[in-house]
């Protein structure tokens, strides 16, 4: 088993795509890139890293609970899910470590049913409109979070 604490990255429905899926509001960056990111910069701080992706809701919901004691952190892209999903929002509320919500694009410049995240209600921080440097951003913030709350573990 590792050392090092975990930070995971959840990512919701469709961002498997990324790449080729609306590259005007998503960039051209391919999520295994963004793991890459992800990865470097969680490196860089002192975690390990759980990267994840799935279209289903259920699926996302039980990584959450399997993650819910063991992640120092979570960030999380829940996609479409998260404007509609109050199962994932209650699973979220029962993580022990802080959770930032990431978006690639503004959800707040977009269509109006991508304005409210029920994800937010349970966040300790959003990163949205920053493309996949948000994901580092994020990473960055949970890990500077979850130091917080172990204690600096320098
Ligand atoms: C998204 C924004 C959501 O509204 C959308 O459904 C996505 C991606 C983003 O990263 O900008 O699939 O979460």
């Amino acid at each position: 088993m590792s050392a090092r604490p975990v930070i995971a990255v959840l990512n919701g429905p469709n961002l498997n795509l990324l790449g080729e899926r609306d590259p005007h509001a998503y960039g051209t960056v391919t999520l295994p890139e963004i793991e890459k990111l992800c990865h470097t910069a969680a490196d860089r701080l002192g975690y390990d890293l759980d990267f994840r992706q799935t279209n289903h809701e259920g699926v996302l919901v039980d990584a959450i609970h399997e993650l819910r004691h063991r992640a120092a952190g979570v960030v999380v892209n829940a996609a479409a899910l998260s404007h509609t999903s109050v199962g994932l929002r209650d699973a979220l509320a029962v993580v022990d470590g802080p959770v930032v919500e990431v978006h690639l694009s503004n959800i707040h410049r977009r269509e109006a049913f991508r304005h409210h995240s029920y994800v937010a209600e349970v966040a300790d921080g959003i990163v949205t409109g920053c493309g996949a440097r948000g994901y580092a951003m994020a990473v960055e913030h949970v890990a500077h979070l979850a130091d917080e709350r172990i204690g600096d573990r320098s």
